[in-house]
């Protein structure tokens, strides 16, 4: 209960989690904050509201981080918390997601149950694609399942179950008695869960909704409510004149409606306002005319189902574009007046408003007046502004007429949740009965600071007929008439100039469509070739089956090994009793810490300013370098910036106080003076002009590559910019560094993949032996890599500011400084130069990779080293020379990552096999086969392997897949489709597991078995949402007695000899007692005086590896796999859909099928992402630009296969599984190699060409060349445009200048030899 002036607020629970107020009454860390601006999902809680006119109760998904708790005001708010607890009950949807393994880090999993549920609230029986659109257009990000299973526990409500009957208990067509669809030697099996353990759905025992809340909302005598904060005033005003009385006497103060565009203005934008006016409730301001439901989205339905089609063809606009307008979470506290008023250039719903000759109702004391919006109003002119008292009381938008056309289209990076790279409202009215154009609108969105229309086009084309000449001149006259300068904000300059020719045709053939559907005599239709560009790709539900090995029948019920067992923290995930840092109970005088970074790439450090922070309120110190009592460049890792700084994001300082929001007030005011280091490197290419290096080269070698290139029939050379990624790991780093009263102690809980670095580091910054600093690692909200190096450095800069100011530090990183400070995955330059013969074997390969280290050393030069021992992936070249070195420049140091290079590496090795294929007139899968190992052979490093599963792998993909038929198929469809093409590629891998040094393999436990017989297990290994304890517990409960014993504690391979250890000690009680229980025998054992506590030891597996001859025994053993992946690619726009993926992946034995599936489904949607939509943007000066998840799209529900298949395969290796799945991604983006390789022939161009990663849809779009790239094109050298630099480092030269090098030199082919002395391809 919070205290208004007059009245009661019930609040049944707040933006849970963040203990970053002392005061904080409610302590519900339930809900989890992950990005702070509505992007990510992992807020989500339910409002509930009662509407008092309908008498209804509203149940609504909203982002807690963004819902002012004043505007709560009545409202009733249910949280994680309110749904189950482990306490006293779980609800069917959290008991789902766990049992249904979706979840892994756990992080996500508060947020989805949240969405579900509240679906589940509105919608007791959903229909699938409620399901789909609950999770995926909600906006619910997850980074580690790869959503398939999320998706699947929703389906379970589904009164038509679309779970394939398998995952029950019923029967599957999968599921042969004979094993006839995998291999005829093993018994597979497909179900993951039991459906039947599953508590039924009882929407009678929801909690009902607060009747005082029901009676406060019938109250008529509504008053004026008042809230005095600390630094604002919130006033919720009681009727509409008060509105408007307040609105006059306040006139700058902003109306508060869904909060979603001034609240990220607030945080981000460092916008201040005294004054909130919140007219939320006001019925006035939520009238629809034509139905009593509040909700536009409902309410433009209703008129949709209740008129004429001719006349709502906006509204049906509208419609289309609202469903992908942000996460419904935001769109159902966002409102449409807010949107409009805020016109933001790349509002979705403006440029249709507009081109429907829609209008604004403004209201204010002095009266009323209307403003169209298809005026200056959406431009930003002035004159056409609201006057400060003015406010809009309602959005009118009129019917469209019979010879009248309206459509919205759109293009983003990601097909939902992402805001549009270009958008467009367009209508044309006609003659009646003729095509002869009467009126003509055209707004564009996000092509330049607002809306924008091409009104003087639209002019010139009046009275002309809706033909192709009609389109020939608009397209040239749009183009000169909307210009967007080379380097416009957002970069992508050419693509969205080709973006705006390219939705005008779609407009051009929509309209033309309708035509002839009025009157199909008079206008003919569009071409059968061009329907498919007249519709966007449908949003389907995800399907798949997965497949493993089924126990062996005979092995005992109790043993678990084997089993899909459900994640052991699966339930307090999904009910949010999974404790993270951040959700650790605030501790006696904690203070916060919010860091102070470079802007600066690489500057001399003249001055800092810290007295304007210190003056400010809760503050209660900046430190700086020159506070750490130890090392502060330890391991050429720098703590604090000292004298110069050496990237963007570097940390210079850091503010304690009191909340964090006087932290990050603060850190805002410190004043640092630079003077620019030349040179500032940015780039690889710049790192290779200036020398720049971190570590020696590292080059493995075999056969003579001088020799064989004189005698192969052709040579190509060419070269792949792979960029980086970021983690996005939902739990962004996190530290509470707790100082000790005694002995210089100090105790440090963090999210982190290697605890003793941190120890080693936070030891040397503050001067202190190693055993006074503890590390407390229980679980992280995923790491990816991201926290093996990281949190060491973060972990010392706490420490730092814990020791100078004795008191506990909290250290939550924002998601924006987290993407900024703690960068991500190396991008790679790879060269190539590649002899083979006409057959496709390749004879020689000479390969040289660079990737961008950033500035300090970091896990680069294991990165470089992982890459070149990997960089063969699964085929033999017998003449093979690999280098790779690690440029320093002046970006964040970037650091580990799944795969550790190999995703980035091999993905080289896939394109000179495929551009090998392309010379050869050969299809890729035949040249890879060619090429690859086929027997016991040795690595390019002569290490000795069996390559016997790949091969399986690989065939059984091909089989399994129907690969040839499909690509038949794809074919067929291609032919008959110009704009849209359908492509498949298949790939294998060879990933080598473990590290070459041997003592990193090593391991050690401690268990313990106390008197009740519960079981302790304390080890090195950390939980990132992978399942380790829980595949630990299961291997132990194979020594011991069943699970139910066995816990594990902080810090955790679990090495089984101390549980042998233990057992054998054990083994004379057992004998003498075999029919006795457990606890009996742990008594006995203790009366006997038995020592129930042994160590476990794990010396690691004798890797080893000589740089000096490039040779050794590197990896302990290898995991074998392939992926075959089509998508569908739309030509015109450049977007992709990955219709199917299958994977068979070597398990060996898999000790838990869920775990290991949702392993290597979650890496091959991470990989996914990487190798197609994922996008880090900076500026020439080494500015990251995307820091949030509105700028930086990992994939959602939408972006997974439609058809999913997973196969286990069974072999005798030993298996680890995470990160090998990352690289079977690059299926995705070979296919999409493929399909655009097919819209390429179709259109004459070079069979050759650059396609880079990721595979974005600009990439995509100006890589289909056509009549509208070449219009784009040619317009710029008219207009002298230099081509426009992109914003993408890694992609600085433009396409034009790319184009241009693919004609000349990219592909170098050579005469060719008649090749007599090269040995043959495999030994
Ligand atoms: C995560 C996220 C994703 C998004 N994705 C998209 C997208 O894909 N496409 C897209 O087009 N948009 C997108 N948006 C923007 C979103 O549509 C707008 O933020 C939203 O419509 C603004 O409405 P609101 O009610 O929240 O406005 P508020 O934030 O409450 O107010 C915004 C401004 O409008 C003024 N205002 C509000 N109502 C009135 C009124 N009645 N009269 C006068 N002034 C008023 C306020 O004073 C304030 O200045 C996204 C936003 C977020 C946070
Ligand atoms: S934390 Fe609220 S949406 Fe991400
Ligand atoms: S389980 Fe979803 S983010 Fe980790």
């Amino acid at each position: 209960w919070y205290k208004t002036q007059e009245n009661m607020l019930l609040v049944i629970s707040m933006q849970g989690g963040k203990c970053r107020n002392q005061s904080s009454l409610v302590r519900l860390t339930g809900t989890k904050y992950s990005c702070g601006g509505g992007g990510c999902g992992a807020c989500t809680v339910m409002v509930s509201r009662y509407n008092s006119t309908t008498k209804a109760i509203h149940h609504y998904p909203a982002t807690a981080c963004l819902v002012p708790i004043c505007s709560l005001y009545g409202a009733a708010v249910t949280t994680v918390e309110g749904v189950g607890s482990i306490k006293t009950r779980i609800h069917p949807v959290q008991e789902r997601l766990a049992k249904c393994h979706g979840t892994q880090c756990g992080f996500c999993s508060p947020g989805m149950v949240m969405s579900i549920y509240t679906l589940l609230r509105n919608h007791p029986e959903p229909a699938p694609e409620q399901i789909t659109k609950a999770l995926g257009v909600e906006r619910n990000l997850c980074h580690c399942t790869g959503y398939r299973p999320i998706v699947e526990s929703g389906k379970t409500f589904c009164v038509e179950s679309t779970v394939c009957e398998l995952k029950g208990s019923g029967k599957c067509c999968m599921d042969q008695e004979d094993g006839s669809l995998v291999n005829r030697w093993e018994k597979m099996c497909t179900k993951l869960y039991d459906e039947d353990e599953f508590q039924p759905l009882d929407p009678s025992q929801e909690p009902i909704f607060p009747p005082e809340l029901i009676r406060m909302a019938e109250d008529p005598n509504k008053r004026r409510l008042t809230f005095q904060g600390e630094r604002t005033t919130w006033i919720t005003p009681a009727t509409l004149n008060d509105l408007l009385e307040l609105k006059a006497n306040f006139p700058k103060a902003p109306l508060v409606m869904g909060n979603t565009e001034l609240g990220p203005s607030i945080k981000f934008k460092n916008e201040f306002h005294p004054v909130f006016i919140s007219p939320l409730g006001l019925p006035e301001l939520h009238f629809v005319n034509t139905t009593d439901d509040a909700q536009l989205n409902d309410a433009l339905h209703f008129i949709v189902s209740e008129q004429p089609k001719e006349k709502t063809k906006t509204y049906r606009a509208l419609l289309k574009h609202l469903r992908t307008l942000a996460g419904a979470q935001i769109r159902n506290m966002a409102t449409l007046g807010g949107h409009v008023v805020s016109r933001p250039n790349f509002s979705d719903l403006n440029p249709i408003l507009a081109a429907g000759n829609a209008a604004i109702n403004l209201i204010s004391k002095e009266g009323q007046r209307q403003i169209p919006l298809n005026g200056p109003f959406l431009e930003r002119s002035p004159e056409a502004d609201l006057k400060s008292e003015e406010i809009v009381s309602s959005v009118y938008i009129p019917y469209s007429t019979q010879w009248h056309f309206v459509f919205g289209l759109r293009m983003a990076q990601r097909q939902e949740n992402a805001f549009a790279i270009v958008n467009a409202g367009m209508s044309v009215k006609f003659e009646d009965g003729t095509n002869t154009i009467k009126k003509l609108q055209m707004f564009y969105g996000s092509v330049g600071p607002t809306t924008v229309s091409a009104s003087q086009t639209c002019k010139q084309l009046i009275g002309r007929q809706w033909d192709d000449q009609m389109l020939s001149d608009a397209c040239r006259w749009v183009l000169d008439e909307i210009y967007i300068p080379p380097a416009a904000e957002g970069g992508m300059v050419e693509y969205r100039r080709t973006l705006i020719i390219s939705l005008l045709f779609k407009f051009y053939l929509k309209v033309r469509r309708g035509l002839n559907q009025m009157d199909p005599q008079k206008f003919p239709d569009i071409p059968e070739k061009f329907m498919s560009a007249l519709e966007d790709f449908p949003i389907e539900t995800p399907q798949g089956i997965q497949m493993f090995q089924c126990v062996d029948p005979h092995q005992p019920p109790q043993d678990p090994v084997g089993h899909p067992v459900m994640h052991q923290s699966a339930i307090k995930h999904t009910t949010g009793e999974a404790v993270y840092i951040d959700d650790m109970p605030c501790i006696d005088q904690e203070l916060f810490l919010a860091p102070i970074t470079s802007t600066r790439a690489h500057a001399k450090i003249i001055s800092i300013d810290i007295s304007e922070a210190l003056a400010l309120p809760g503050v209660v110190d900046v430190i700086t370098a020159e506070d750490v009592p130890g090392d502060n460049n330890y391991q050429g890792e720098i703590f604090y910036a000292q004298n110069e700084v050496i990237c963007v994001g570097q940390i210079v300082g850091t503010v304690a106080a009191d909340t964090y929001a006087h932290a990050r007030e603060a850190a805002k005011k410190v004043k640092i003076a630079y003077e620019d280091i030349e040179p500032r490197i940015i780039t690889i290419e710049q790192a290779l002009k200036h020398n720049s290096f971190l570590f020696d080269e590292k080059k493995i070698e075999q056969g003579n590559v001088e020799q064989a290139f004189k005698y192969v029939d052709q040579i190509i050379e060419g070269e792949v910019h792979v960029e980086g990624q970021e983690h996005f790991y939902m739990e962004t780093s996190s530290i509470l560094a707790l100082p000790k009263e005694e002995d210089k102690e100090m105790v440090l809980h963090l999210g982190t993949q290697y605890p003793t670095r941190v120890q080693e580091y936070v030891a040397a910054a503050l001067n202190v032996p190693r055993n006074r600093i503890a590390c407390r690692m229980k679980r992280t909200g995923g790491a990816f890599g991201g926290k093996v190096a990281k949190p060491a450095v973060l972990g010392a800069v706490s420490a730092v500011a814990a020791n100078k100011t004795g008191r506990p530090i909290r250290f939550i990183l924002e998601r924006g400084d987290d993407m900024l400070i703690t960068a991500g995955r190396h991008p790679l330059l790879g060269k190539y130069k590649i002899g083979f013969m006409n057959n496709g074997v390749i004879k020689a390969a000479d390969v040289e990779y660079y990737v961008n280290g950033g500035c300090t050393p970091d896990e680069s030069e294991m990165v470089v080293e992982f890459i070149v021992l990997k960089s063969e992936n699964a085929y033999y070249i017998p003449n093979f020379r690999c280098r790779g070195r690690a440029c320093k420049t002046n970006l964040p140091s970037n650091t580990a990552f799944r795969g550790f290079g190999f995703p980035q590496g091999t993905v080289v090795v896939e394109a000179y096999i495929t551009a090998v294929a392309s010379q050869c007139n050969l299809p890729p899968e035949e040249v890879k086969e060619i090429n690859m190992y086929k027997r016991i052979s040795k690595t390019a490093f002569k290490q000795t392997f069996n390559p016997e599963p790949l091969r399986r792998c690989w065939k059984e993909c091909l089989e399994k897949s129907s690969f040839y038929t499909r690509k038949l198929a794809a074919e067929e469809f291609n032919k008959k489709n110009y704009w849209k093409k359908r492509g498949l590629a298949i790939v294998p891998m060879k990933f080598c597991i473990g590290i070459p040094t041997a003592y990193y393999n090593q391991a050690a436990t401690l268990v313990h078995i106390y008197l009740d017989g519960s079981v302790l297990v304390t080890h090195g290994g950390c939980e990132l949402g992978q399942g380790l304890y829980t595949k630990m517990i299961q291997v132990r409960s194979r020594s011991f007695e069943p699970m139910k014993y066995i816990h594990i504690s902080y810090e955790p391979w679990l090495p089984k000899n101390a549980c042998q250890t233990l057992m054998a000690r054990l083994h004379p009680i057992i004998r003498k007692n075999p029919k006795g229980k457990w606890e009996d025998w742990i008594a006995k054992a203790f009366e006997k005086s038995i020592s129930l506590s042994a160590t476990g030891y794990f010396k690691g597996y004798q890797t080893n590896m000589d740089w000096e001859k490039g040779e050794g025994n590197a990896y302990p053993y290898y995991v074998y796999g392939a992926a075959c992946s089509e998508v569908e690619v739309n030509c015109l726009t450049g977007a992709h859909k990955l219709l199917r993926t299958d994977i068979f992946m070597d398990a060996a034995f898999s000790i838990n099928p869920a775990l290991d599936i949702g392993q290597v489904e979650g890496a091959f949607i991470q990989g996914m992402g990487f190798y197609t939509i994922e996008e880090l943007k900076y500026s020439p000066e080494g500015v990251l630009y995307s820091r949030s998840p509105d700028d930086y799209k990992i994939p959602t529900v939408t972006e997974i296969p439609e058809e999913f298949y997973v196969t286990l395969v069974r072999s005798q290796n030993p298996i680890g599984l995470g990160e090998a799945g990352m690289f079977l991604g690059s299926s995705v983006l070979f296919a999409i190699y493929d399909a655009v390789a097919a819209a390429r022939r179709e259109r004459g161009l070079a069979k050759t060409f650059v396609l880079s990663s990721p595979a974005t849809p600009e990439m995509i779009r100006m890589t289909c060349v056509d009549q509208f790239t070449d219009m784009e094109r040619l317009f710029s050298k008219e207009k002298g445009s230099p081509g426009h630099v992109s914003y993408s480092i890694f992609f600085c030269v433009s396409y034009s200048e790319r184009r241009q090098r693919e004609t000349e030199s990219v592909f170098k082919c050579l005469d060719s030899f008649n090749n007599l002395d090269c040995p043959e391809p495999n030994p």
